[in-house]
């Protein structure tokens, strides 16, 4: 197995509850992978193990050629290692602009609130960082909004701007919670189209939960099915969609 993120039977418990139990699969460089599998299922723990924000109890993920019992959160970010989460982490006062900038300041050696307030230490790595920014920020379809306060931005927008945070240091692996959460058919397909470009013009390699099976079949290249914290199914779409155990498990059994 050898992929640019692999995981080699990564277990996880909360107090007695086995979120992820002896999990093993790999992503392969340039795909994008769908993790679907109901509610307590195992997935947003899944992506907190493997950007560091959960330390797995056993096992271990190779990122990259780089093999990790526990990746710290910013080492997994300097890894190039980018995430949104299921309930958005924007801050919520400050501008779009300000939001996506916020995913460089890892990035730079000016710190977050110098390059939020326009304090930077060195001019150019500020406008690098704003050039940048402003890139991200056209490719998502925002420029109207970037100087919009994000609390203001209807729903579907933040999930955008949220995106974009992730996006804008040009992550190797993009990892989405549920990114088209809340939005209807037309903002989900318009959300794929954007997904689907992200891993195509920066070539980030994606790792998406999304609950529409009929979103996840059209957009994944490959689909890893979730259930109490183990694999059920793993394999491409058209696999996973004919898969006995998937269809019984998770689709649902017409009798
Ligand atoms: N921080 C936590 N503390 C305690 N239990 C948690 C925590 N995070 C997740 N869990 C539990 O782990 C299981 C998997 O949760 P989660 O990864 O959020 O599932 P999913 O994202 O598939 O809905 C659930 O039983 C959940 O209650
Ligand atoms: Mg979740």
């Amino acid at each position: 197995m050898t992929g640019l993120l692999e995981l080699h039977d990564v277990s996880l418990s909360f107090k007695g509850v086995r979120a992820l139990n002896a999990l093993s699969f790999s992503v392969a460089k340039g795909e994008i992978c769908a993790l679907i599998g109901p509610n307590g299922a195992g997935k947003s723990s899944l992506l907190n193990v493997i950007n560091g924000v959960y330390r797995a109890d056993a096992g271990d993920i190779v990122f990259d050629g780089l093999r990790f019992e526990a990746i710290h959160a910013q080492k997994a970010a300097h890894l190039g290692i980018g995430r949104t989460f299921q309930h958005n982490a924007l801050f919520r006062r400050l501008t779009v602009r300000e939001n996506v900038l916020a995913g460089l300041s890892r990035h730079g050696t000016a710190s977050f609130f110098e390059n939020i307030f326009r304090l930077g230490r060195d001019g150019a790595e500020r406008r690098g960082f704003l050039a940048r920014a402003e890139q991200t920020i056209s490719f998502l379809g925002l420029p109207r909004h970037t100087e919009r306060v994000v609390s203001t931005l209807p729903y579907g927008l933040q999930k955008r701007v949220d995106l974009a945070r992730a996006l804008v240091s040009g992550p190797k692996l993009l990892l989405l919670d549920e990114p088209m959460a809340g939005m209807n058919q037309e903002e989900k397909e318009e959300m794929s189209r954007v997904i689907r470009e992200a891993n195509r013009v920066f070539g980030s390699t994606v790792v998406l939960i999304e609950h529409d099976v009929g979103i996840v079949l059209n957009l994944a290249s490959h689909v890893v099915v979730l259930d109490y914290g183990r694999k059920l199914a793993d394999g491409t779409p058209d696999e996973v969609r004919k898969n006995p155990d998937v269809i019984a498990a998770y689709l649902g059994t017409v009798h």
